[in-house]
């Protein structure tokens, strides 16, 4: 399983590398903007630290737009995925962006057939978002079964992001899962560290070396 980050804070991003946990990087037009960089500027810095798939988000509603944009975002560095959104015009452009070798991922996916276009439309990834899923009282890892289930059956080569991640559990279940890859922010990293009963048991054994010293 492929872990990438879902930011577009460098030194995030940094600090994943070092610990030998970055895969790959997601950004969208959200992150980007907390960032208070620019798209271009940002993704250039992170290329020159990850090798693994990058992920720009086209903003274009048309298919022809989102294709110029991907053009220019490919131009950036080798490992640039150009992000689409789910829509008719988004897989236009991904269709169009296969032919011309350049990798897609399709964003904004809610549903098991909005994912089973994006794969006919041969798109590189699909990014099922789990989390907006679970805020609108739906079980957003239910997709994620249903996703795997359906690319299984057919041997797609298309690879499952698990996005809009939480929460530790999310990353876990889609392990379980057998999901390709789970975009993950700094903060639920943070959190997969920890447990109370390794830093008790820390503790634990540092007083203990203590009282053993003569
Ligand atoms: O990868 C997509 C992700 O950035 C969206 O996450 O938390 O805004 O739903 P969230």
């Amino acid at each position: 399983m492929k872990f990438f980050l879902d930011t577009a804070e460098v030194e995030e991003i940094r600090k994943a590398v070092e610990l030998g946990i970055c895969d790959g990087v997601t950004t969208n037009p959200s992150l980007i903007m907390k960032s208070g960089r620019d798209q271009k500027e940002v993704i250039l810095e992170i290329a020159k630290i990850v090798s693994g798939p990058i992920s720009a988000e086209a903003i274009s509603e048309d298919a022809e737009g989102m294709v110029k944009e991907a053009e220019e975002f490919a131009s950036w560095a080798p490992n640039i995925v150009i992000k689409v959104p789910m829509t008719k015009e988004g897989l236009k452009a991904v269709r169009t962006l296969k032919q011309k070798n350049i990798p897609t991922n399709v964003t904004l996916v809610f549903s098991a057939s909005q994912a089973l276009l994006a794969a006919k439309a041969g798109a590189a990834y699909v990014s099922p978002f789990v989390g907006r899923l679970d805020d609108i009282s739906k079980d957003g890892m239910e997709l994620v079964e249903e996703i795997m289930d359906i690319f299984d059956n057919y041997d797609f080569e298309t690879q499952v992001i698990v996005a809009s991640v939480r929460d530790p559990i999310h990353v876990t279940e889609s392990a379980m899962l057998g999901a390709d890859i789970a975009t993950i922010p700094a903060k639920v990293i943070e959190k997969m560290w920890k447990h109370p009963l390794t830093d008790k048991g820390i503790a634990q054994f540092l007083a203990d070396y203590e009282k053993s010293k003569k």
